[in-house]
């Protein structure tokens, strides 16, 4: 114990029992050391924040990022994303640093990848892989674990040529976890088998899904999903939320799985908070298509409440990949309620703008400053989309009642002689179909 070799049962009991911190015990010497490669097109473009988020995935994955290599292009290089004296400088770097790995910042042409993997003569990955590993271990929920594992097996279906040596002389680390090392010898044919096999699983779990969300549309309770760039504060601030005990840690995309909880106010108001997975720029478009299924949480919720973390000098990129993702999800005609979140972070007064949002407050999920503003913006923007519908609907008129159930909150039905009598929040849009020919309104 004195030499620090020797673990207590308590403290062996811990260290297996926290997984995830024991990747970030390791010490600096054990971490997988990357040298970090983008090509920068144009002048003033962001290549240079998109490496420090590069730097912070690495970290996130568990590699310690040695050096940072940019190459000015007219475009990259279509053989080796990089040209042929940029590969020698690297080649020289990550000898004389120790590398272990390059990563490139875009994903990589099956070209690309084994070309400069030649050259280099070491493990060569892209963001793509980066970002697929990362979401490999914090998936959590099978749904979840069968998305991220579908993104691997799709994104390898494209990579792989050669095979079995190939593959294992790539060894361990950042890019080779997942969906487990024996598999990753498999060929071409068993991938198509397995993926074939996750897809089958898959709907499986999505009809299970569709399920509990018709269960919870007969249910009135309002649904409000929460997106967000990753590591705006969105568990944070469920968390502060409901108490849900929702991982939130200083780490990107700590949630990979939609969780919803509810809420109740003072005065007996409930709202059904769900969180969704982080956006972040150049999203895979493998995991953008895994993930369209989390992400229909937010397309059937009633209103979004888009998390912002304004002490990030990047807001403004934030902000537009987050409607540009909902846009290509088709969400972006919801109402949103931008909460900009951290202020305690903030100095001063600074004006923060989102002309995109219907409403706007500033919060801070850790303290709970401007959180009780934040559920009044809400709740009074979800009464003002509704209209009570209050009436009787002739037994002839079945459609009509199917119609109530389809688009509304129902909350009363009862069968009376003349019809059913029903009570239902209907959005506003489709009140017409409800109310009376003469004009008036059934109350
Ligand atoms: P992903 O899972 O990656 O999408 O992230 P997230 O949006 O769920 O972020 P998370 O809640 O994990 O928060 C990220 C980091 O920001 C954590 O370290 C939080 O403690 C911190 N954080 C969240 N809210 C606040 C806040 O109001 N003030 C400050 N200072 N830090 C905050």
């Amino acid at each position: 114990k004195e030499e620090g070799l020797e673990l207590s049962p308590e403290e062996n009991a811990a260290l297996v029992s926290k997984e995830g911190d024991f990747w970030a015990d390791l010490t600096e010497e054990q971490k997988e050391r990357i040298i970090l490669v983008a090509v920068a097109t144009a002048d003033g473009d962001d290549t240079e924040q998109s490496l420090d988020e590069l730097e912070e995935l690495g970290q996130t994955a568990g590699a310690v990022t040695v050096a940072k290599v940019i190459q000015n292009r007219e475009k990259v290089h279509a053989g080796t994303y990089v040209g042929k004296g940029k590969i020698e400088e690297i080649k020289n770097l990550a000898i004389s640093l120790d590398a272990d790995a390059v990563v490139c910042d875009d994903e990589l042409s099956p070209a690309q990848y084994h070309n400069l993997q030649d050259a280099l003569e070491i493990k060569v990955i892209d963001r793509t892989v980066m970002i697929l590993d990362i979401f490999s271990k914090r998936a959590s929920t099978s749904e979840g674990k069968l998305q991220v594992e579908l993104a691997q097996l799709r994104y390898r279906a494209s990579h792989l040529v050669g095979g079995r040596s190939e593959l294992s002389r790539l060894g361990g680390g950042i890019g080779t976890r997942g969906p487990g090392e024996q598999k990753l010898e498999m060929d071409r044919r068993l991938i198509k088998e397995r993926i074939t096999l996750v897809k089958r699983e898959l709907e499986q779990v999505k009809r299970t899904r569709e399920l509990t969300r018709k269960k919870r549309q007969e249910n009135p309770t309002p649904v409000v999903a929460i997106v967000g760039y990753t590591n705006a504060g969105k568990s944070t601030l469920l968390n502060y939320l409901t108490g849900a005990g929702v991982l939130s840690e200083d780490q990107l995309f700590a949630t990979l799985d939609p969780t919803t909880r509810k809420l109740v106010r003072e005065d007996g108001e409930e709202m059904l908070f769900t969180d969704t997975v982080g956006f972040i720029r150049k999203l895979p478009h493998h995991l953008i298509r895994a993930f369209r299924s989390t992400l229909e949480e937010a397309k059937y919720a009633d209103i979004i409440l888009h998390v912002v973390d304004c002490s990030n000098p990047d807001l403004d990129m934030q902000m537009y990949t987050v409607y540009e993702t909902l846009r290509k999800l088709e969400i972006g005609d919801k109402q949103i309620v931008t909460a900009f979140n951290k202020i305690d972070r903030l100095e001063g007064e600074q004006v923060l703008k989102d002309l995109r949002a219907d409403r706007t407050v500033r919060i801070s999920a850790r303290s709970g400053e401007g959180v009780e503003e934040m559920l009044d913006a809400l709740s009074e923007l979800l009464k003002a989309g509704q209209v009570l519908i209050d009436k009787i609907i002739p037994y002839t008129d079945g459609s009509q009642i199917n119609l109530l159930r389809k688009y509304g909150q129902v909350l009363e039905e009862s069968y009376e002689n003349d019809g059913t009598k029903v009570k239902a929040y209907v959005p506003r849009e489709y009140a017409y179909l409800f109310q009376s020919a003469d004009g008036e309104d059934d109350q």
